[in-house]
C-alpha cells in the first residue's frame, strides 16, 4: 500500500492507536547483532513513525516502551534501554521547537532514575501546548499497576470524604488512571507475531480492535500502520449491540 494515497486523510483515521512495539531482540538475532542493536533500531523506527503519524494527522499514539515486567531482564539490557530512552527524550527536547508533537508519559515513573524523571517532566512541560500528535509513552507501565495506583488514589479521596464509595462509576474511576483525558484506543497493534497483551492498557482496551503482524518492530513503518488502519476499517464494531 502506498502511503501517499492515505496522507491528509485524517478524518478516516482512528483517533487513538496503541502499539506494543515487540521484536527488537529477534530482529537483532536474525542479523547476528547484540540485542542493544535491536533496541537502537527500534528507537529509530519509533522516531520515524512518530513523525509520519503527526503528518497524517493522527491525534493520539500510545507506545509500550518498557513494562513493569521488563525489570526482570538482565541488568545490562535494562541499562541499555534506559540509556536509549535518555537519548530519545533528549532528542525530543532538542527538536521540540521544530515540531508540533506533544509528549505524555504513562506508568510509574517514580521508579526511574531521577534524571530521567526530570527529563520527562521537562519534555511534558515543554510540549504541553502543542497541537499536533499526542505521543504517549508507556514507561514502567503495567495495566495492573496502573489500576492498583488508581484504587489507592480513589480510596484516599473516599477516606477524605471527597467522594462517596457509592458514587464511584466507570467515569469517576477513569479519572484516576494515567490515561485521564485520553480517549480509549480504537486500534491496538502488536508486532513480532505474539498475540498477547503483556499487561498493556487492560482497562482502556475493553472495546479496542486488535491487529497482529509478524513484522518485527524495527521493520515496522507508516505503510504498515496504514495497512492496519485499512483492516480496522473493515471491522464491524458492535459495542454489544446487534
Ligand atoms: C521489545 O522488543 C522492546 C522491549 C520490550 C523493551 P523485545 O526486546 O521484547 O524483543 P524480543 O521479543 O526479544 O524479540
Ligand atoms: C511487551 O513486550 C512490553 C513492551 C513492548 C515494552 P515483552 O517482550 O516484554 O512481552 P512478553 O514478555 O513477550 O509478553
Ligand atoms: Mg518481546
Amino acid at each position: 500500500m502506498k502511503n501517499n494515497l492515505n496522507h491528509n486523510n485524517s478524518q478516516n483515521l482512528p483517533k487513538h492507536i496503541a502499539i506494543i512495539m515487540d521484536g527488537n531482540g529477534r530482529w537483532a538475532k536474525k542479523k547476528f547483532l547484540p540485542r542493544t542493536a535491536g533496541h537502537k533500531a527500534g528507537a529509530n523506527a519509533l522516531k520515524n513513525l512518530v513523525t509520519e503519524c503527526d503528518k497524517i494527522g493522527l491525534k493520539h499514539l500510545t507506545v509500550y516502551a518498557f513494562s513493569t515486567e521488563n525489570w526482570k531482564r538482565p541488568e545490562e539490557e535494562v541499562n541499555d534501554l534506559m540509556n536509549l530512552l535518555r537519548e530519545y527524550l533528549q532528542n525530543f527536547v532538542n527538536e521540540a521547537d521544530r515540531n508540533n508533537i506533544k509528549v505524555n508519559v504513562i506508568g510509574d515513573i517514580s521508579k526511574l532514575d531521577i534524571d530521567l524523571q526530570n527529563k520527562i517532566l521537562e519534555l511534558t512541560e515543554l510540549t504541553k501546548n502543542k497541537t499536533g500528535l499526542n505521543l504517549i509513552i508507556a514507561l514502567n507501565y503495567g495495566a495492573r499497576d496502573e489500576i492498583i495506583r488508581a484504587v489507592k488514589k480513589i480510596s484516599n479521596e473516599v477516606l477524605e470524604g471527597k467522594i462517596k464509595a457509592n458514587d464511584i462509576s466507570e467515569d469517576t474511576f477513569e479519572k484516576f488512571l494515567d490515561t485521564y483525558n485520553i480517549p480509549d484506543p480504537e486500534l491496538l497493534i502488536r508486532t513480532s507475531g505474539e498475540q498477547r497483551l503483556s499487561n498493556f492498557l487492560n482497562w482502556q482496551i475493553a472495546y479496542t480492535e486488535f491487529y497482529f503482524t509478524d513484522k518485527l518492530w524495527p521493520d515496522f513503518n507508516i505503510d504498515d500502520l496504514l495497512e492496519a488502519v485499512e483492516i480496522f476499517k473493515t471491522r464491524n464494531r458492535r459495542f454489544g449491540e446487534i
